[in-house]
């Protein structure tokens, strides 16, 4: 098993080395080797995405990454700022399912903005079109308007567009997912407005007459953003495009207390992965030791079941944090009253502590 390690930008170091611990605590046969990425890789070799880097996440089984961003490389031009080294892997690598969990933990419910009744026991699945849509939709960019309210003027342009496979194949993924949960799927589209949405809403029909036994209905994106804060319990697997569940994703992960604690899963058609907790690289607490790892050994987890066929070593993990929660230790952002506030390194720790002691007493 080789997994390429690309720990990136802010915290995005800090972080992945506490879920290197973790998988170290395991003690798999694996593989691993780092690559800068994003704008360290900027500093290094001058691109966000350098070729040597691609080659590693290309020939790896898994990508463990961080995260990537910074706000001194905003004035830089869009192809070398360090969020194109992230939409370039998921292009290249053909990572189009995004699997992005929102589970609320038990002892985080109070650290949600909602009210706890609505969050307790919340668990949805979120899985977003991750290498079609507005994202990667040509034609782009800048010209004079031709035509419209204000003809001459500077304009810019992106093209909205899916095409029928590429909907077909993660419909498949979203039902095959729901029959491993409660056989339910909510596809979010803007059929009422967009021809493209239009088609996503026709062709996720089409592919549900697969699967009888799971339930399909359909919602526009709108009333989506409203519902998940509403009754966000009623939902299940929700399956959309690139820019609805990038956004949606967001607001689902907020009512589970702290986006610091949620992993995400990119998969291609032969099960290889890239795993990302699904914040940014928070540049503003960057090399403060106050980070959230949980995120991101959480996405290790991912890992190993998903591309490593290890599900045994993710349960491990995931059993672990649980355990780190219910002994009260919480990072800043997830930190209440009456809990023990601890840095990365010591969630870390305790993680770690909890896989190894399960070990002695089996
Ligand atoms: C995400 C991020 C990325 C996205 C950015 C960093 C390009 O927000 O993974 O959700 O928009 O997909
Ligand atoms: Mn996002």
């Amino acid at each position: 098993m080789k997994i390429a390690v690309l720990p990136g930008d802010g915290i995005g170091p800090e972080i992945v080395a506490e879920a290197i611990r973790v998988l170290d605590a395991l003690e798999l046969p694996y593989e691993m080797e780092s690559a800068p990425v994003g704008g360290a890789a900027y500093e290094a070799h001058g691109h966000p995405l350098p070729e040597t880097t691609l080659k590693l996440a290309k020939d790896a089984d898994a990508v463990l990454f961080g995260a990537v961003g910074d706000w001194k490389y905003d004035r830089l031009e869009r192809s070398l700022r360090p969020e194109q080294a992230i939409l370039g892997l998921r292009k290249s690598l053909g990572l189009f399912a995004n699997f992005r969990p929102a589970i609320c933990y038990e002892q985080l419910v109070g650290a949600s903005s909602l009210k706890p009744e609505l969050v307790s026991g919340l668990d949805i699945l979120i899985i977003r079109e991750l290498t079609g849509d507005i994202y990667f939709g040509q034609p782009r960019g800048r010209r004079s308007a031709p035509d419209g309210h204000f003809p001459g003027a500077e304009e810019a342009f992106d093209t909205m567009r899916y095409t029928r496979p590429e909907i077909e194949r993660i419909a498949h993924v979203a039902f095959q997912a729901a029959r491993k949960r409660s056989k339910r799927v909510t596809s979010v589209d803007k059929a009422n407005v967009l021809e493209t949405f239009q088609l996503w809403k026709d062709v996720v029909t089409d592919v549900a007459k697969e699967y009888p036994d799971v339930a399909l209905d359909h919602m526009y994106v709108d009333n989506a953003a409203m519902q998940l804060v509403k009754d966000p319990k009623k939902f299940d697997v929700v399956v959309t495009g690139n820019m609805f569940g990038d956004i949606l994703s967001d607001e689902a992960a907020m009512l589970t207390g702290s986006i610091g604690m949620l992993p995400s899963a990119s998969l291609n058609a032969s099960s290889q992965g890239l795993y990302e907790p699904s914040h940014g690289s928070a540049p503003d607490i960057a090399g403060k030791g106050v980070a959230n790892p949980l995120a991101t050994i959480l996405s290790a987890a991912m890992m190993l079941r998903f591309s490593l066929n290890q599900a045994e070593a993710a349960d491990r993990i995931e059993s672990a944090v649980k355990h780190v929660l219910a002994q009260g230790l919480r990072t800043a952002d997830i930190w209440s009253e009456g809990t023990t506030k601890v840095g990365t390194r010591e969630m870390g720790d305790a993680v770690v502590a909890a896989i190894t002691k399960k070990t002695i007493t089996g």
